[in-house]
């Protein structure tokens, strides 16, 4: 509890003793996987997000976004293909493992939780490492896509060669023109990473699972959200429906706030491991 006020030690205090009391479920953010590397959308770190998001109807209705998209997507992949998980999943795991939560519903896309071991996650938003076919519905492996853009692209990494640290490459016209799209192996039609864009809904089987844990449990935990987005704010809002308590571990400010029992403002790395330590 090195570094922090009383304020502080009794915050983490009472969410021990919520965790310990069981049925926790955790709605995880980008802000979970900052200390991964990989940059969020919001906080302090993604403030510096240039331009706005790619839309679905972006994606599918304009082949030159898409070009782009992938170009930039093919050189910024191993931001996220070779991120590791950090202190702050292997923290849920080992909740998860105790026994302690009900479920882990995330909104990353990083499939970080499952490399730190935990099972049954809802990936609200999918997941980078699947690419879905959306004529045939095929889904197939990043890793196996990488390798044939790799193929299409020979020597396109050496040409862009001033890739952004974070992944978030800048490419030039002239070389986003030059970049060979590859569409399914299977029946040629367009692929899209399996994530749920911008002007898309999540799938309901997906929402409604969640919703049902949500309503079930004792706790919602939120670590690592701004839950600026209504597909992850509308747990918080159901749990204050079914009375359910809400709590939030989060640097900065969330607009769940006027909906939690308990806000914490603190890195996740510092909090999430003195949870529950093993004490036997
Ligand atoms: N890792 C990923 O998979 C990833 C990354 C960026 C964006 N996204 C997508 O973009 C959307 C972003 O919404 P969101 O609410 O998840 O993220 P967000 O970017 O809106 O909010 C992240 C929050 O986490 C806080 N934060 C960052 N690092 C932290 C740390 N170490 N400890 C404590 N708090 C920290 C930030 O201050 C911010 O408030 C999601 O829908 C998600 O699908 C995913
Ligand atoms: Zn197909």
């Amino acid at each position: 509890m090195e570094g922090m006020d009383l304020e502080m030690v009794e915050q983490v205090a009472r969410l021990d003793e919520w965790v310990a009391e069981g049925d926790v479920v955790v709605l995880s953010g980008a802000g979970l996987s900052t200390d991964s590397g990989i940059p969020d959308y919001r906080g302090p770190s993604g403030s510096a997000r240039r331009g706005s998001p790619m839309t679905y109807q972006t994606f599918t209705g304009d082949p030159v976004a898409r070009r782009r998209y992938w170009a930039r997507s093919h050189l910024g992949w191993r931001t996220i293909g070779d991120a590791r998980p950090n202190d702050g999943h292997r923290a849920v795991a080992r909740l998860q493992e105790r026994g302690l939560l009900a479920g882990v519903i995330t909104q990353n896309v990083d499939g970080l939780h499952q490399a730190a071991g935990a099972r049954d996650v809802i990936e609200l938003h999918g997941n980078m490492a699947r690419v879905v076919c959306l004529a045939c519905g095929d889904t197939s492996g990043r890793d196996e896509l990488e390798a044939r853009l790799s193929a299409a692209n020979p020597g396109f990494e050496a040409v862009a060669a001033t890739v952004n640290p974070d992944g978030d490459v800048e490419l030039d016209d002239a070389e986003v023109a030059g970049f060979t799209v590859v569409d399914c192996g299977a029946c040629g039609g367009m692929l899209k990473p399996d994530v749920v864009y911008f002007g898309e809904t999540v799938p309901p089987d997906r929402v409604s699972r969640s919703f049902a844990l949500v309503a079930g449990a004792r706790t919602l935990l939120v670590l690592g959200s701004s839950l600026t987005v209504m597909s992850g704010r509308r747990f918080v809002l159901r749990a204050v429906r079914d009375g359910v308590r809400v709590a939030i571990v989060n640097r900065g400010v969330t607009r769940g706030e006027p909906y939690a029992d308990l806000v914490i403002d603190a890195p996740l790395g510092v909090i999430l491991p003195n949870l529950a330590p093993l004490t036997v």
